[in-house]
């Protein structure tokens, strides 16, 4: 027999993913239901021919974290389908993935963590991210490379989501094997803290100190609670699930896609194309202002919200910058430039030319986002001060910040 998973949006059984000759097909069960992308629209021929298997490969954790996984898991190096089926319980955005033996949602519930539970579950994670291994019940997934997990957190408790409950937050541990990365999760705060101040649309953060160990701590904006106090999944999707494109496309600067990519889905998709092009260029005036070389396709997501079809909050943005590597390509290119460091006003036009939009609006973006941020980032480095102490990388952000405004408005 063919290996099936069952597709879940929230809560309903709405389609299949099989394996057919190692190719991986999918297809909707009726006609009448929500689709999971807006690149896999609801049709009644099934998807064939793995054509359907980058959406589901970018909700899988990626680089050593991925390593970590498989191997506390005893799966293969890159077997995507066996991935999903142990930890496709709950993901980004609204789809979940599960086993066509197993009826889920039924005993779906959040289990307590102690206090000293949650130090240990915390110290433990960089032998294994998502919680894997933990226990059968727990199916956490995300992408990305860093070491996190996501948990449900409520009035200060946190609960470990289990046979298919959503989590609410999503946390990140101090990266400690790379020689000279240091102080992430503060670095990770403090630019996503400032980048609210500064109105780009981000969700709440915060940094805990849990035992030893300071923790990144995000709300998920894909979820939300109903009318009876149950939280939902609300459907988003990444740029480069959006694309079709496997996660390993999600560099520009190594034969990946780039802004145009994401500018035209903008145009084709979001209900309100204007804000969300502001949006867009602000990220990337601002991701050039704290030196967030690693701002890539993956780190930018399309919603399904309330409001209709919008890019998603920020998330994932830190300095890369402050930690040296004066030659470290952006992910994607501005105009025809991948270093930031060497962004000219020449650059800023062909982005412009490219995108085909005003070179006055990235003007007026630029500098409102330089007017607005030299003011900020003192007030913000005093609340973050004020909260959690002071900390040297961050202070060589503050200082790296306005030494970086030139690169906007010259
Ligand atoms: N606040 C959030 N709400 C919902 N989804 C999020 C949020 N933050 C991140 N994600 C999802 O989780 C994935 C991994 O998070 P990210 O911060 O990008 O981790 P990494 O640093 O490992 O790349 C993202 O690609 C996105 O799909
Ligand atoms: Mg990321």
């Amino acid at each position: 027999m063919n290996a099936l998973l069952k597709v879940y949006f929230n809560e309903q059984h709405i389609a299949n993913l099989w394996l057919e000759d190692k190719y991986y097909n999918f297809q909707y069960l009726t006609q009448d239901t929500q689709p999971i992308s807006l690149s896999l629209p609801v049709r009644v021929e099934p998807y064939i021919r793995d054509y359907a298997k980058p959406y589901f490969a970018n909700l899988l954790p990626e680089g050593e974290t991925r390593t970590l996984v498989e191997a506390r898991l005893g799966i293969s190096r890159g077997d995507d389908f066996e991935l999903l089926k142990r930890i496709g319980g709950d993901c980004a955005g609204a789809i979940t993935l599960f086993p066509e033996d197993q009826v889920p949602f039924v005993t779906a519930g959040y289990s307590a963590l102690s206090n000293s539970e949650l130090i240990t579950m915390i110290r433990e994670l960089p032998q294994a991210p998502l919680c894997a291994g933990r226990s059968k019940s727990i199916r956490l997934s995300l992408p990305g490379a860093q070491n996190k997990t996501t948990l449900f957190i409520k009035d200060g408790v946190y609960y470990l989501p289990e046979n298919g409950a959503a989590s609410s937050h999503i946390l990140k541990v101090p990266i400690t094997n790379i020689a000279g990365i240091t102080d992430t999760v503060q670095n990770e705060t403090f630019v996503m803290m400032l980048a609210k101040e500064v109105g780009l649309n981000v969700p709440n953060v915060e940094m805990v100190q849990i035992g030893a160990v300071p923790v990144f701590v995000i709300e998920r904006y894909d979820r939300y609670f109903d009318a009876n106090r149950h939280l939902r999944r609300i459907l988003q999707e990444d740029f480069c699930q959006l694309l079709m494109l496997e996660p390993t496309m999600k560099y520009q600067n190594t034969g990946g896609v780039g802004l145009i990519d994401c500018i035209q889905k903008i145009r084709e998709h979001s209900s309100d194309i204007t804000t969300d092009t502001e949006q867009l260029l602000k990220w990337v005036a601002y991701n050039v202002l704290v030196g967030n070389a690693d701002a890539h396709v993956k780190n930018l997501s399309m919603i399904w919200s309330s409001k209709g079809i919008r890019l998603a909050p920020f998330y994932d943005i830190l300095s890369t910058k402050v930690y040296g590597g004066h030659d470290d390509a952006f992910a994607m290119s501005i105009g025809r430039e991948y270093n930031i460091d060497r962004l000219t006003r020449t650059n800023w036009k062909q982005l412009a030319e490219f995108l085909d939009i005003n070179i006055k609006l990235i003007d007026k973006i630029n500098s409102c986002l330089v007017d607005t941020i030299v003011p900020t980032v003192n007030k913000v480095l005093d609340v973050f001060e004020s909260k959690y102490g002071t900390n040297v990388t961050v202070e060589k952000m503050v200082r790296d910040i306005g030494s970086r405004t030139n690169l906007l408005v010259k």
